[in-house]
């Protein structure tokens, strides 16, 4: 069974001290949902302090981004190697990255495989814009997303990689995919994807989550749907209470 991976992006809210406040507080909330993965996303500011305010509590912790050198003159980057120790997840190929950043595909490849060689999660995000959508492009855009990001990257170390597929016109915009379509695009698209790539077991094993206004009210749906295995959220996941809900509705629905 694919543990189900419920993952807070806190993109850029909540500063060092906000942060660590926030993790005191959600820390008890999450407890007992111990047979689902509980992930918080800080900036990389509060990176340190949240790792050390969830030690011993089960709740792990992502960074935002990574460069995939591992060290250089790239003013504003953090290497992989330097959040070893602190975070077990790091989110690359957000849309946002892509978008503002010049995030490339290339990029993604290049930040999976410098993640994995320190021992770090990748949890790679891919997405269609609601152009590509509307083109019906979907299929074939996102599924070279996912092949492009994995190049190079072994069966062995897949059990180390989370997808993460979030429709671009989705994202902090109140209009979700409905949870049929993204556990078509999910099971159809990207778990075939990883099916041609690496054969039954590993695309069985890997977990995909959804992402892009996901909240307590359409979690249930989400989560209910057989290849979604979890959710990227940002909005939701920035109050105790709905990220404890999210948390919970999980549990619920995967029976864990
Ligand atoms: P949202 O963001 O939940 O606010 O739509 C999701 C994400 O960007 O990961």
């Amino acid at each position: 069974m694919r543990t189900p991976i419920i993952a807070g992006n806190w993109k850029m809210f909540k500063g060092a001290d906000e942060a660590v406040d926030f993790v005191k507080e959600l820390a008890p909330a999450l407890e007992s949902y111990t047979g689902v993965e509980r992930v918080v996303a800080p900036t990389f500011l509060a990176v340190k302090g949240v790792a050390d305010a969830l030690k011993s509590t089960g709740i792990k912790v992502a960074a935002q981004n990574a460069h995939w050198e591992d060290s250089g003159a790239f003013t504003s980057q953090v290497a992989a190697g330097m959040l070893v120790g602190l975070v077990e997840y790091v989110i690359i190929g957000h849309s946002e990255c892509r978008e503002y950043l010049q995030e490339t595909d290339e990029m993604v490849n290049k930040k999976a495989k410098s993640l994995l060689a320190h021992g770090l999660k990748p949890i790679i995000a891919v997405g269609e814009s609601l152009e590509q959508n509307e083109a019906g492009q979907t299929e074939s855009f996102v599924g070279g997303q996912v092949r492009a990001a994995l190049e190079g990257i072994t069966p062995a170390q897949m059990a180390d990689v989370v997808i993460a597929y979030e429709p671009i016109w989705a994202i902090g915009t109140g209009k979700s995919a409905s949870a049929e379509l993204a556990n078509a695009i999910i099971g159809d698209t990207i778990r075939q994807t990883l099916r041609d790539l690496y054969g039954d077991e590993v695309a069985d094993q890997t977990r995909i989550q959804y992402g892009g206004s996901v909240k307590p009210e359409n979690m249930l749906e989400y989560m209910s749907q057989p290849d979604i295995d979890g959710a990227l959220v940002g909005g939701a996941s920035l109050k105790v209470d709905a990220f404890t809900d999210l948390v919970r509705l999980a549990a619920q629905a995967k029976g864990v």
